[in-house]
């Protein structure tokens, strides 16, 4: 049994890392994972797993045969995930989503979903993980991001050709969700 408080407690005492100060609701994660087609998708790649909420919902989706990297930086998010997810098929990779290239061994991530707080990650560190999660998805993938600023739009402008945004009240605080390729 996971405990929620302890994950709580490493999410905002790290909070210059992590940029939250609660998980993704459920709603939140449903609406990203809803423009997300799991169908025939054999590499997906998670940015930031935190308490594998969003994980979650992708173990849920995701077809048998498929393998999914989840990257993270914080090891005591790693050692919770990598207990509940000790399936072969699902990585839980304890370093940074700048390193995404290094993991995929030259195959193309078809998704790549991420909650990764970009507006507190340095800024050649997010070019650098802007550019390999373009340079790393496959021709008709999908880069989805959660996100707490209309803002990001701007710079992923910089990377991607097309970025569809969506709202949602539904999580504290109140959430976009950019679906970009
Ligand atoms: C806003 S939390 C999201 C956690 C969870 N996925 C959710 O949606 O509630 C962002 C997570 O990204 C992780 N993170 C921050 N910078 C990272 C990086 N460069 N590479 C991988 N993970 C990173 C943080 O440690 C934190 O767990």
């Amino acid at each position: 049994m996971r405990n929620k408080g302890t994950l709580l407690k490493e999410l905002y005492t790290n909070i210059s890392t992590t940029g939250a100060i609660t998980f993704s609701s459920k709603p939140l994660v449903d609406k990203m994972l809803s423009y997300a087609d799991f169908k025939g998708v054999k590499t997906i790649v998670e940015l930031g797993g935190g308490d594998g909420s969003i994980t979650a919902g992708i173990v849920d989706k995701m077809e048998k045969d498929a393998i999914l990297l989840v990257f993270e930086v914080n090891e005591y998010f790693c050692k919770e995930m990598e207990k509940m997810y000790p399936q072969t098929n699902i990585q839980i990779i304890n370093d940074s989503a700048a390193n995404i290239d290094k993991y995929l061994n030259g195959e193309k991530a078809e998704l790549i979903l991420s909650s990764l707080p970009f507006s507190l990650i340095d800024k050649p560190t997010r070019k650098e993980i802007c550019e390999k999660s373009r340079d790393n998805l496959a021709l008709d993938g999908k880069f989805i991001q959660i996100c707490y600023s209309y803002l990001l739009k701007y710079q992923f402008k910089n990377y991607f050709k097309d970025i569809q945004t969506h709202f949602t009240l539904k999580n504290f605080p109140p959430a976009f969700v950019m679906v970009c390729n």
